[in-house]
């Protein structure tokens, strides 16, 4: 389905996504990283600009063309976003975390690549890679914003779901946790959502019942999206 035709909603307000997915460099030649393709961040900045909005995004190891009218903060890995982020969310009414930030990273990184026999006593030995904690940006911000009513925040949760806990529980859980205003829940795994043009969501809110879209393309989740965080913006 292609994009309703749409009300300028939008029209004066600042909007900040992040898009993509973090890489967390291990040496010259590898990185951490995940399977984000930056199309659902990508379809909310060329939705949000097509409804009126001035949009940034700040993305992470995106290749997509930029939508019309959108301005891109190119960023590698977590910390890089965080420090883009930061920097832009004063500027920001709406602030919507769509990328998939790397939760650790290499504890350290080698300035030259890591070789296959990287101890001469045991050749056939096999380094063990350390991690450390990224900070959590959404948390972040939630935090400093602290009881004023700006920025709108939404938060994304991929979740596969385990033998305990439905998509939609961890989704709850999450919500809260995280103390977003929205956020918006899709159930992942290899063949579901990432790279995919189609999403289905959950958009569950601090305030109200959960509101289901899709399976739709990305253009029409990232609409209802937009519908769901326009109210809470006054
Ligand atoms: N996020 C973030 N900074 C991180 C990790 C996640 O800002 N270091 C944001 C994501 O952009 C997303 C939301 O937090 O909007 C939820 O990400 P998710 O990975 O689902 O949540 P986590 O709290 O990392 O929980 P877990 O990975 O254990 O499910
Ligand atoms: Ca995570």
């Amino acid at each position: 389905s292609s994009p309703r035709q749409q009300e300028p909603d939008y029209t004066g307000w600042h909007v900040l996504i992040s898009a993509g997915g973090t890489r967390e460099p291990l040496d010259p030649v590898r990185f951490l990283g995940n399977r984000s393709s930056g199309k659902q961040g990508f379809a909310l900045a060329a939705r949000a600009a097509a409804r009126g909005a001035l949009v940034k995004v700040v993305s992470a190891n995106v290749s997509l063309p930029v939508p019309e009218g959108v301005e891109v903060i190119p960023v590698g890995t977590a910390l890089e976003m965080q420090a883009a982020v930061e920097a832009q969310v004063g500027w920001a009414d709406l602030v919507i975390m769509a990328a998939a930030v790397a939760d650790f990273r290499p504890a350290a990184y080698a300035g030259s690549k890591i070789k296959k026999t990287h101890d001469p006593a045991d050749p056939d030995a096999a380094p063990v890679i350390e991690l450390v904690r990224n900070p959590d940006i959404l948390a972040g911000l939630v935090q400093a914003r602290g009881p004023a009513p700006r920025p709108v925040i939404v938060g994304f949760a991929a979740e596969t779901g385990d033998a305990d806990h439905s998509v939609l529980r961890l989704g709850e859980e999450k919500l809260a946790r995280k103390g977003c205003d929205l956020l918006v829940v899709n159930e992942v795994g290899v063949d579901k959502t990432f790279g995919s043009d189609e999403n289905t969501v959950h958009i569950l809110r601090k305030v109200g019942a959960p509101v289901a879209a899709g399976p739709a393309g990305k253009d029409v989740i990232a609409d209802a999206i937009l519908d769901a965080a326009r109210p809470l913006m006054g």
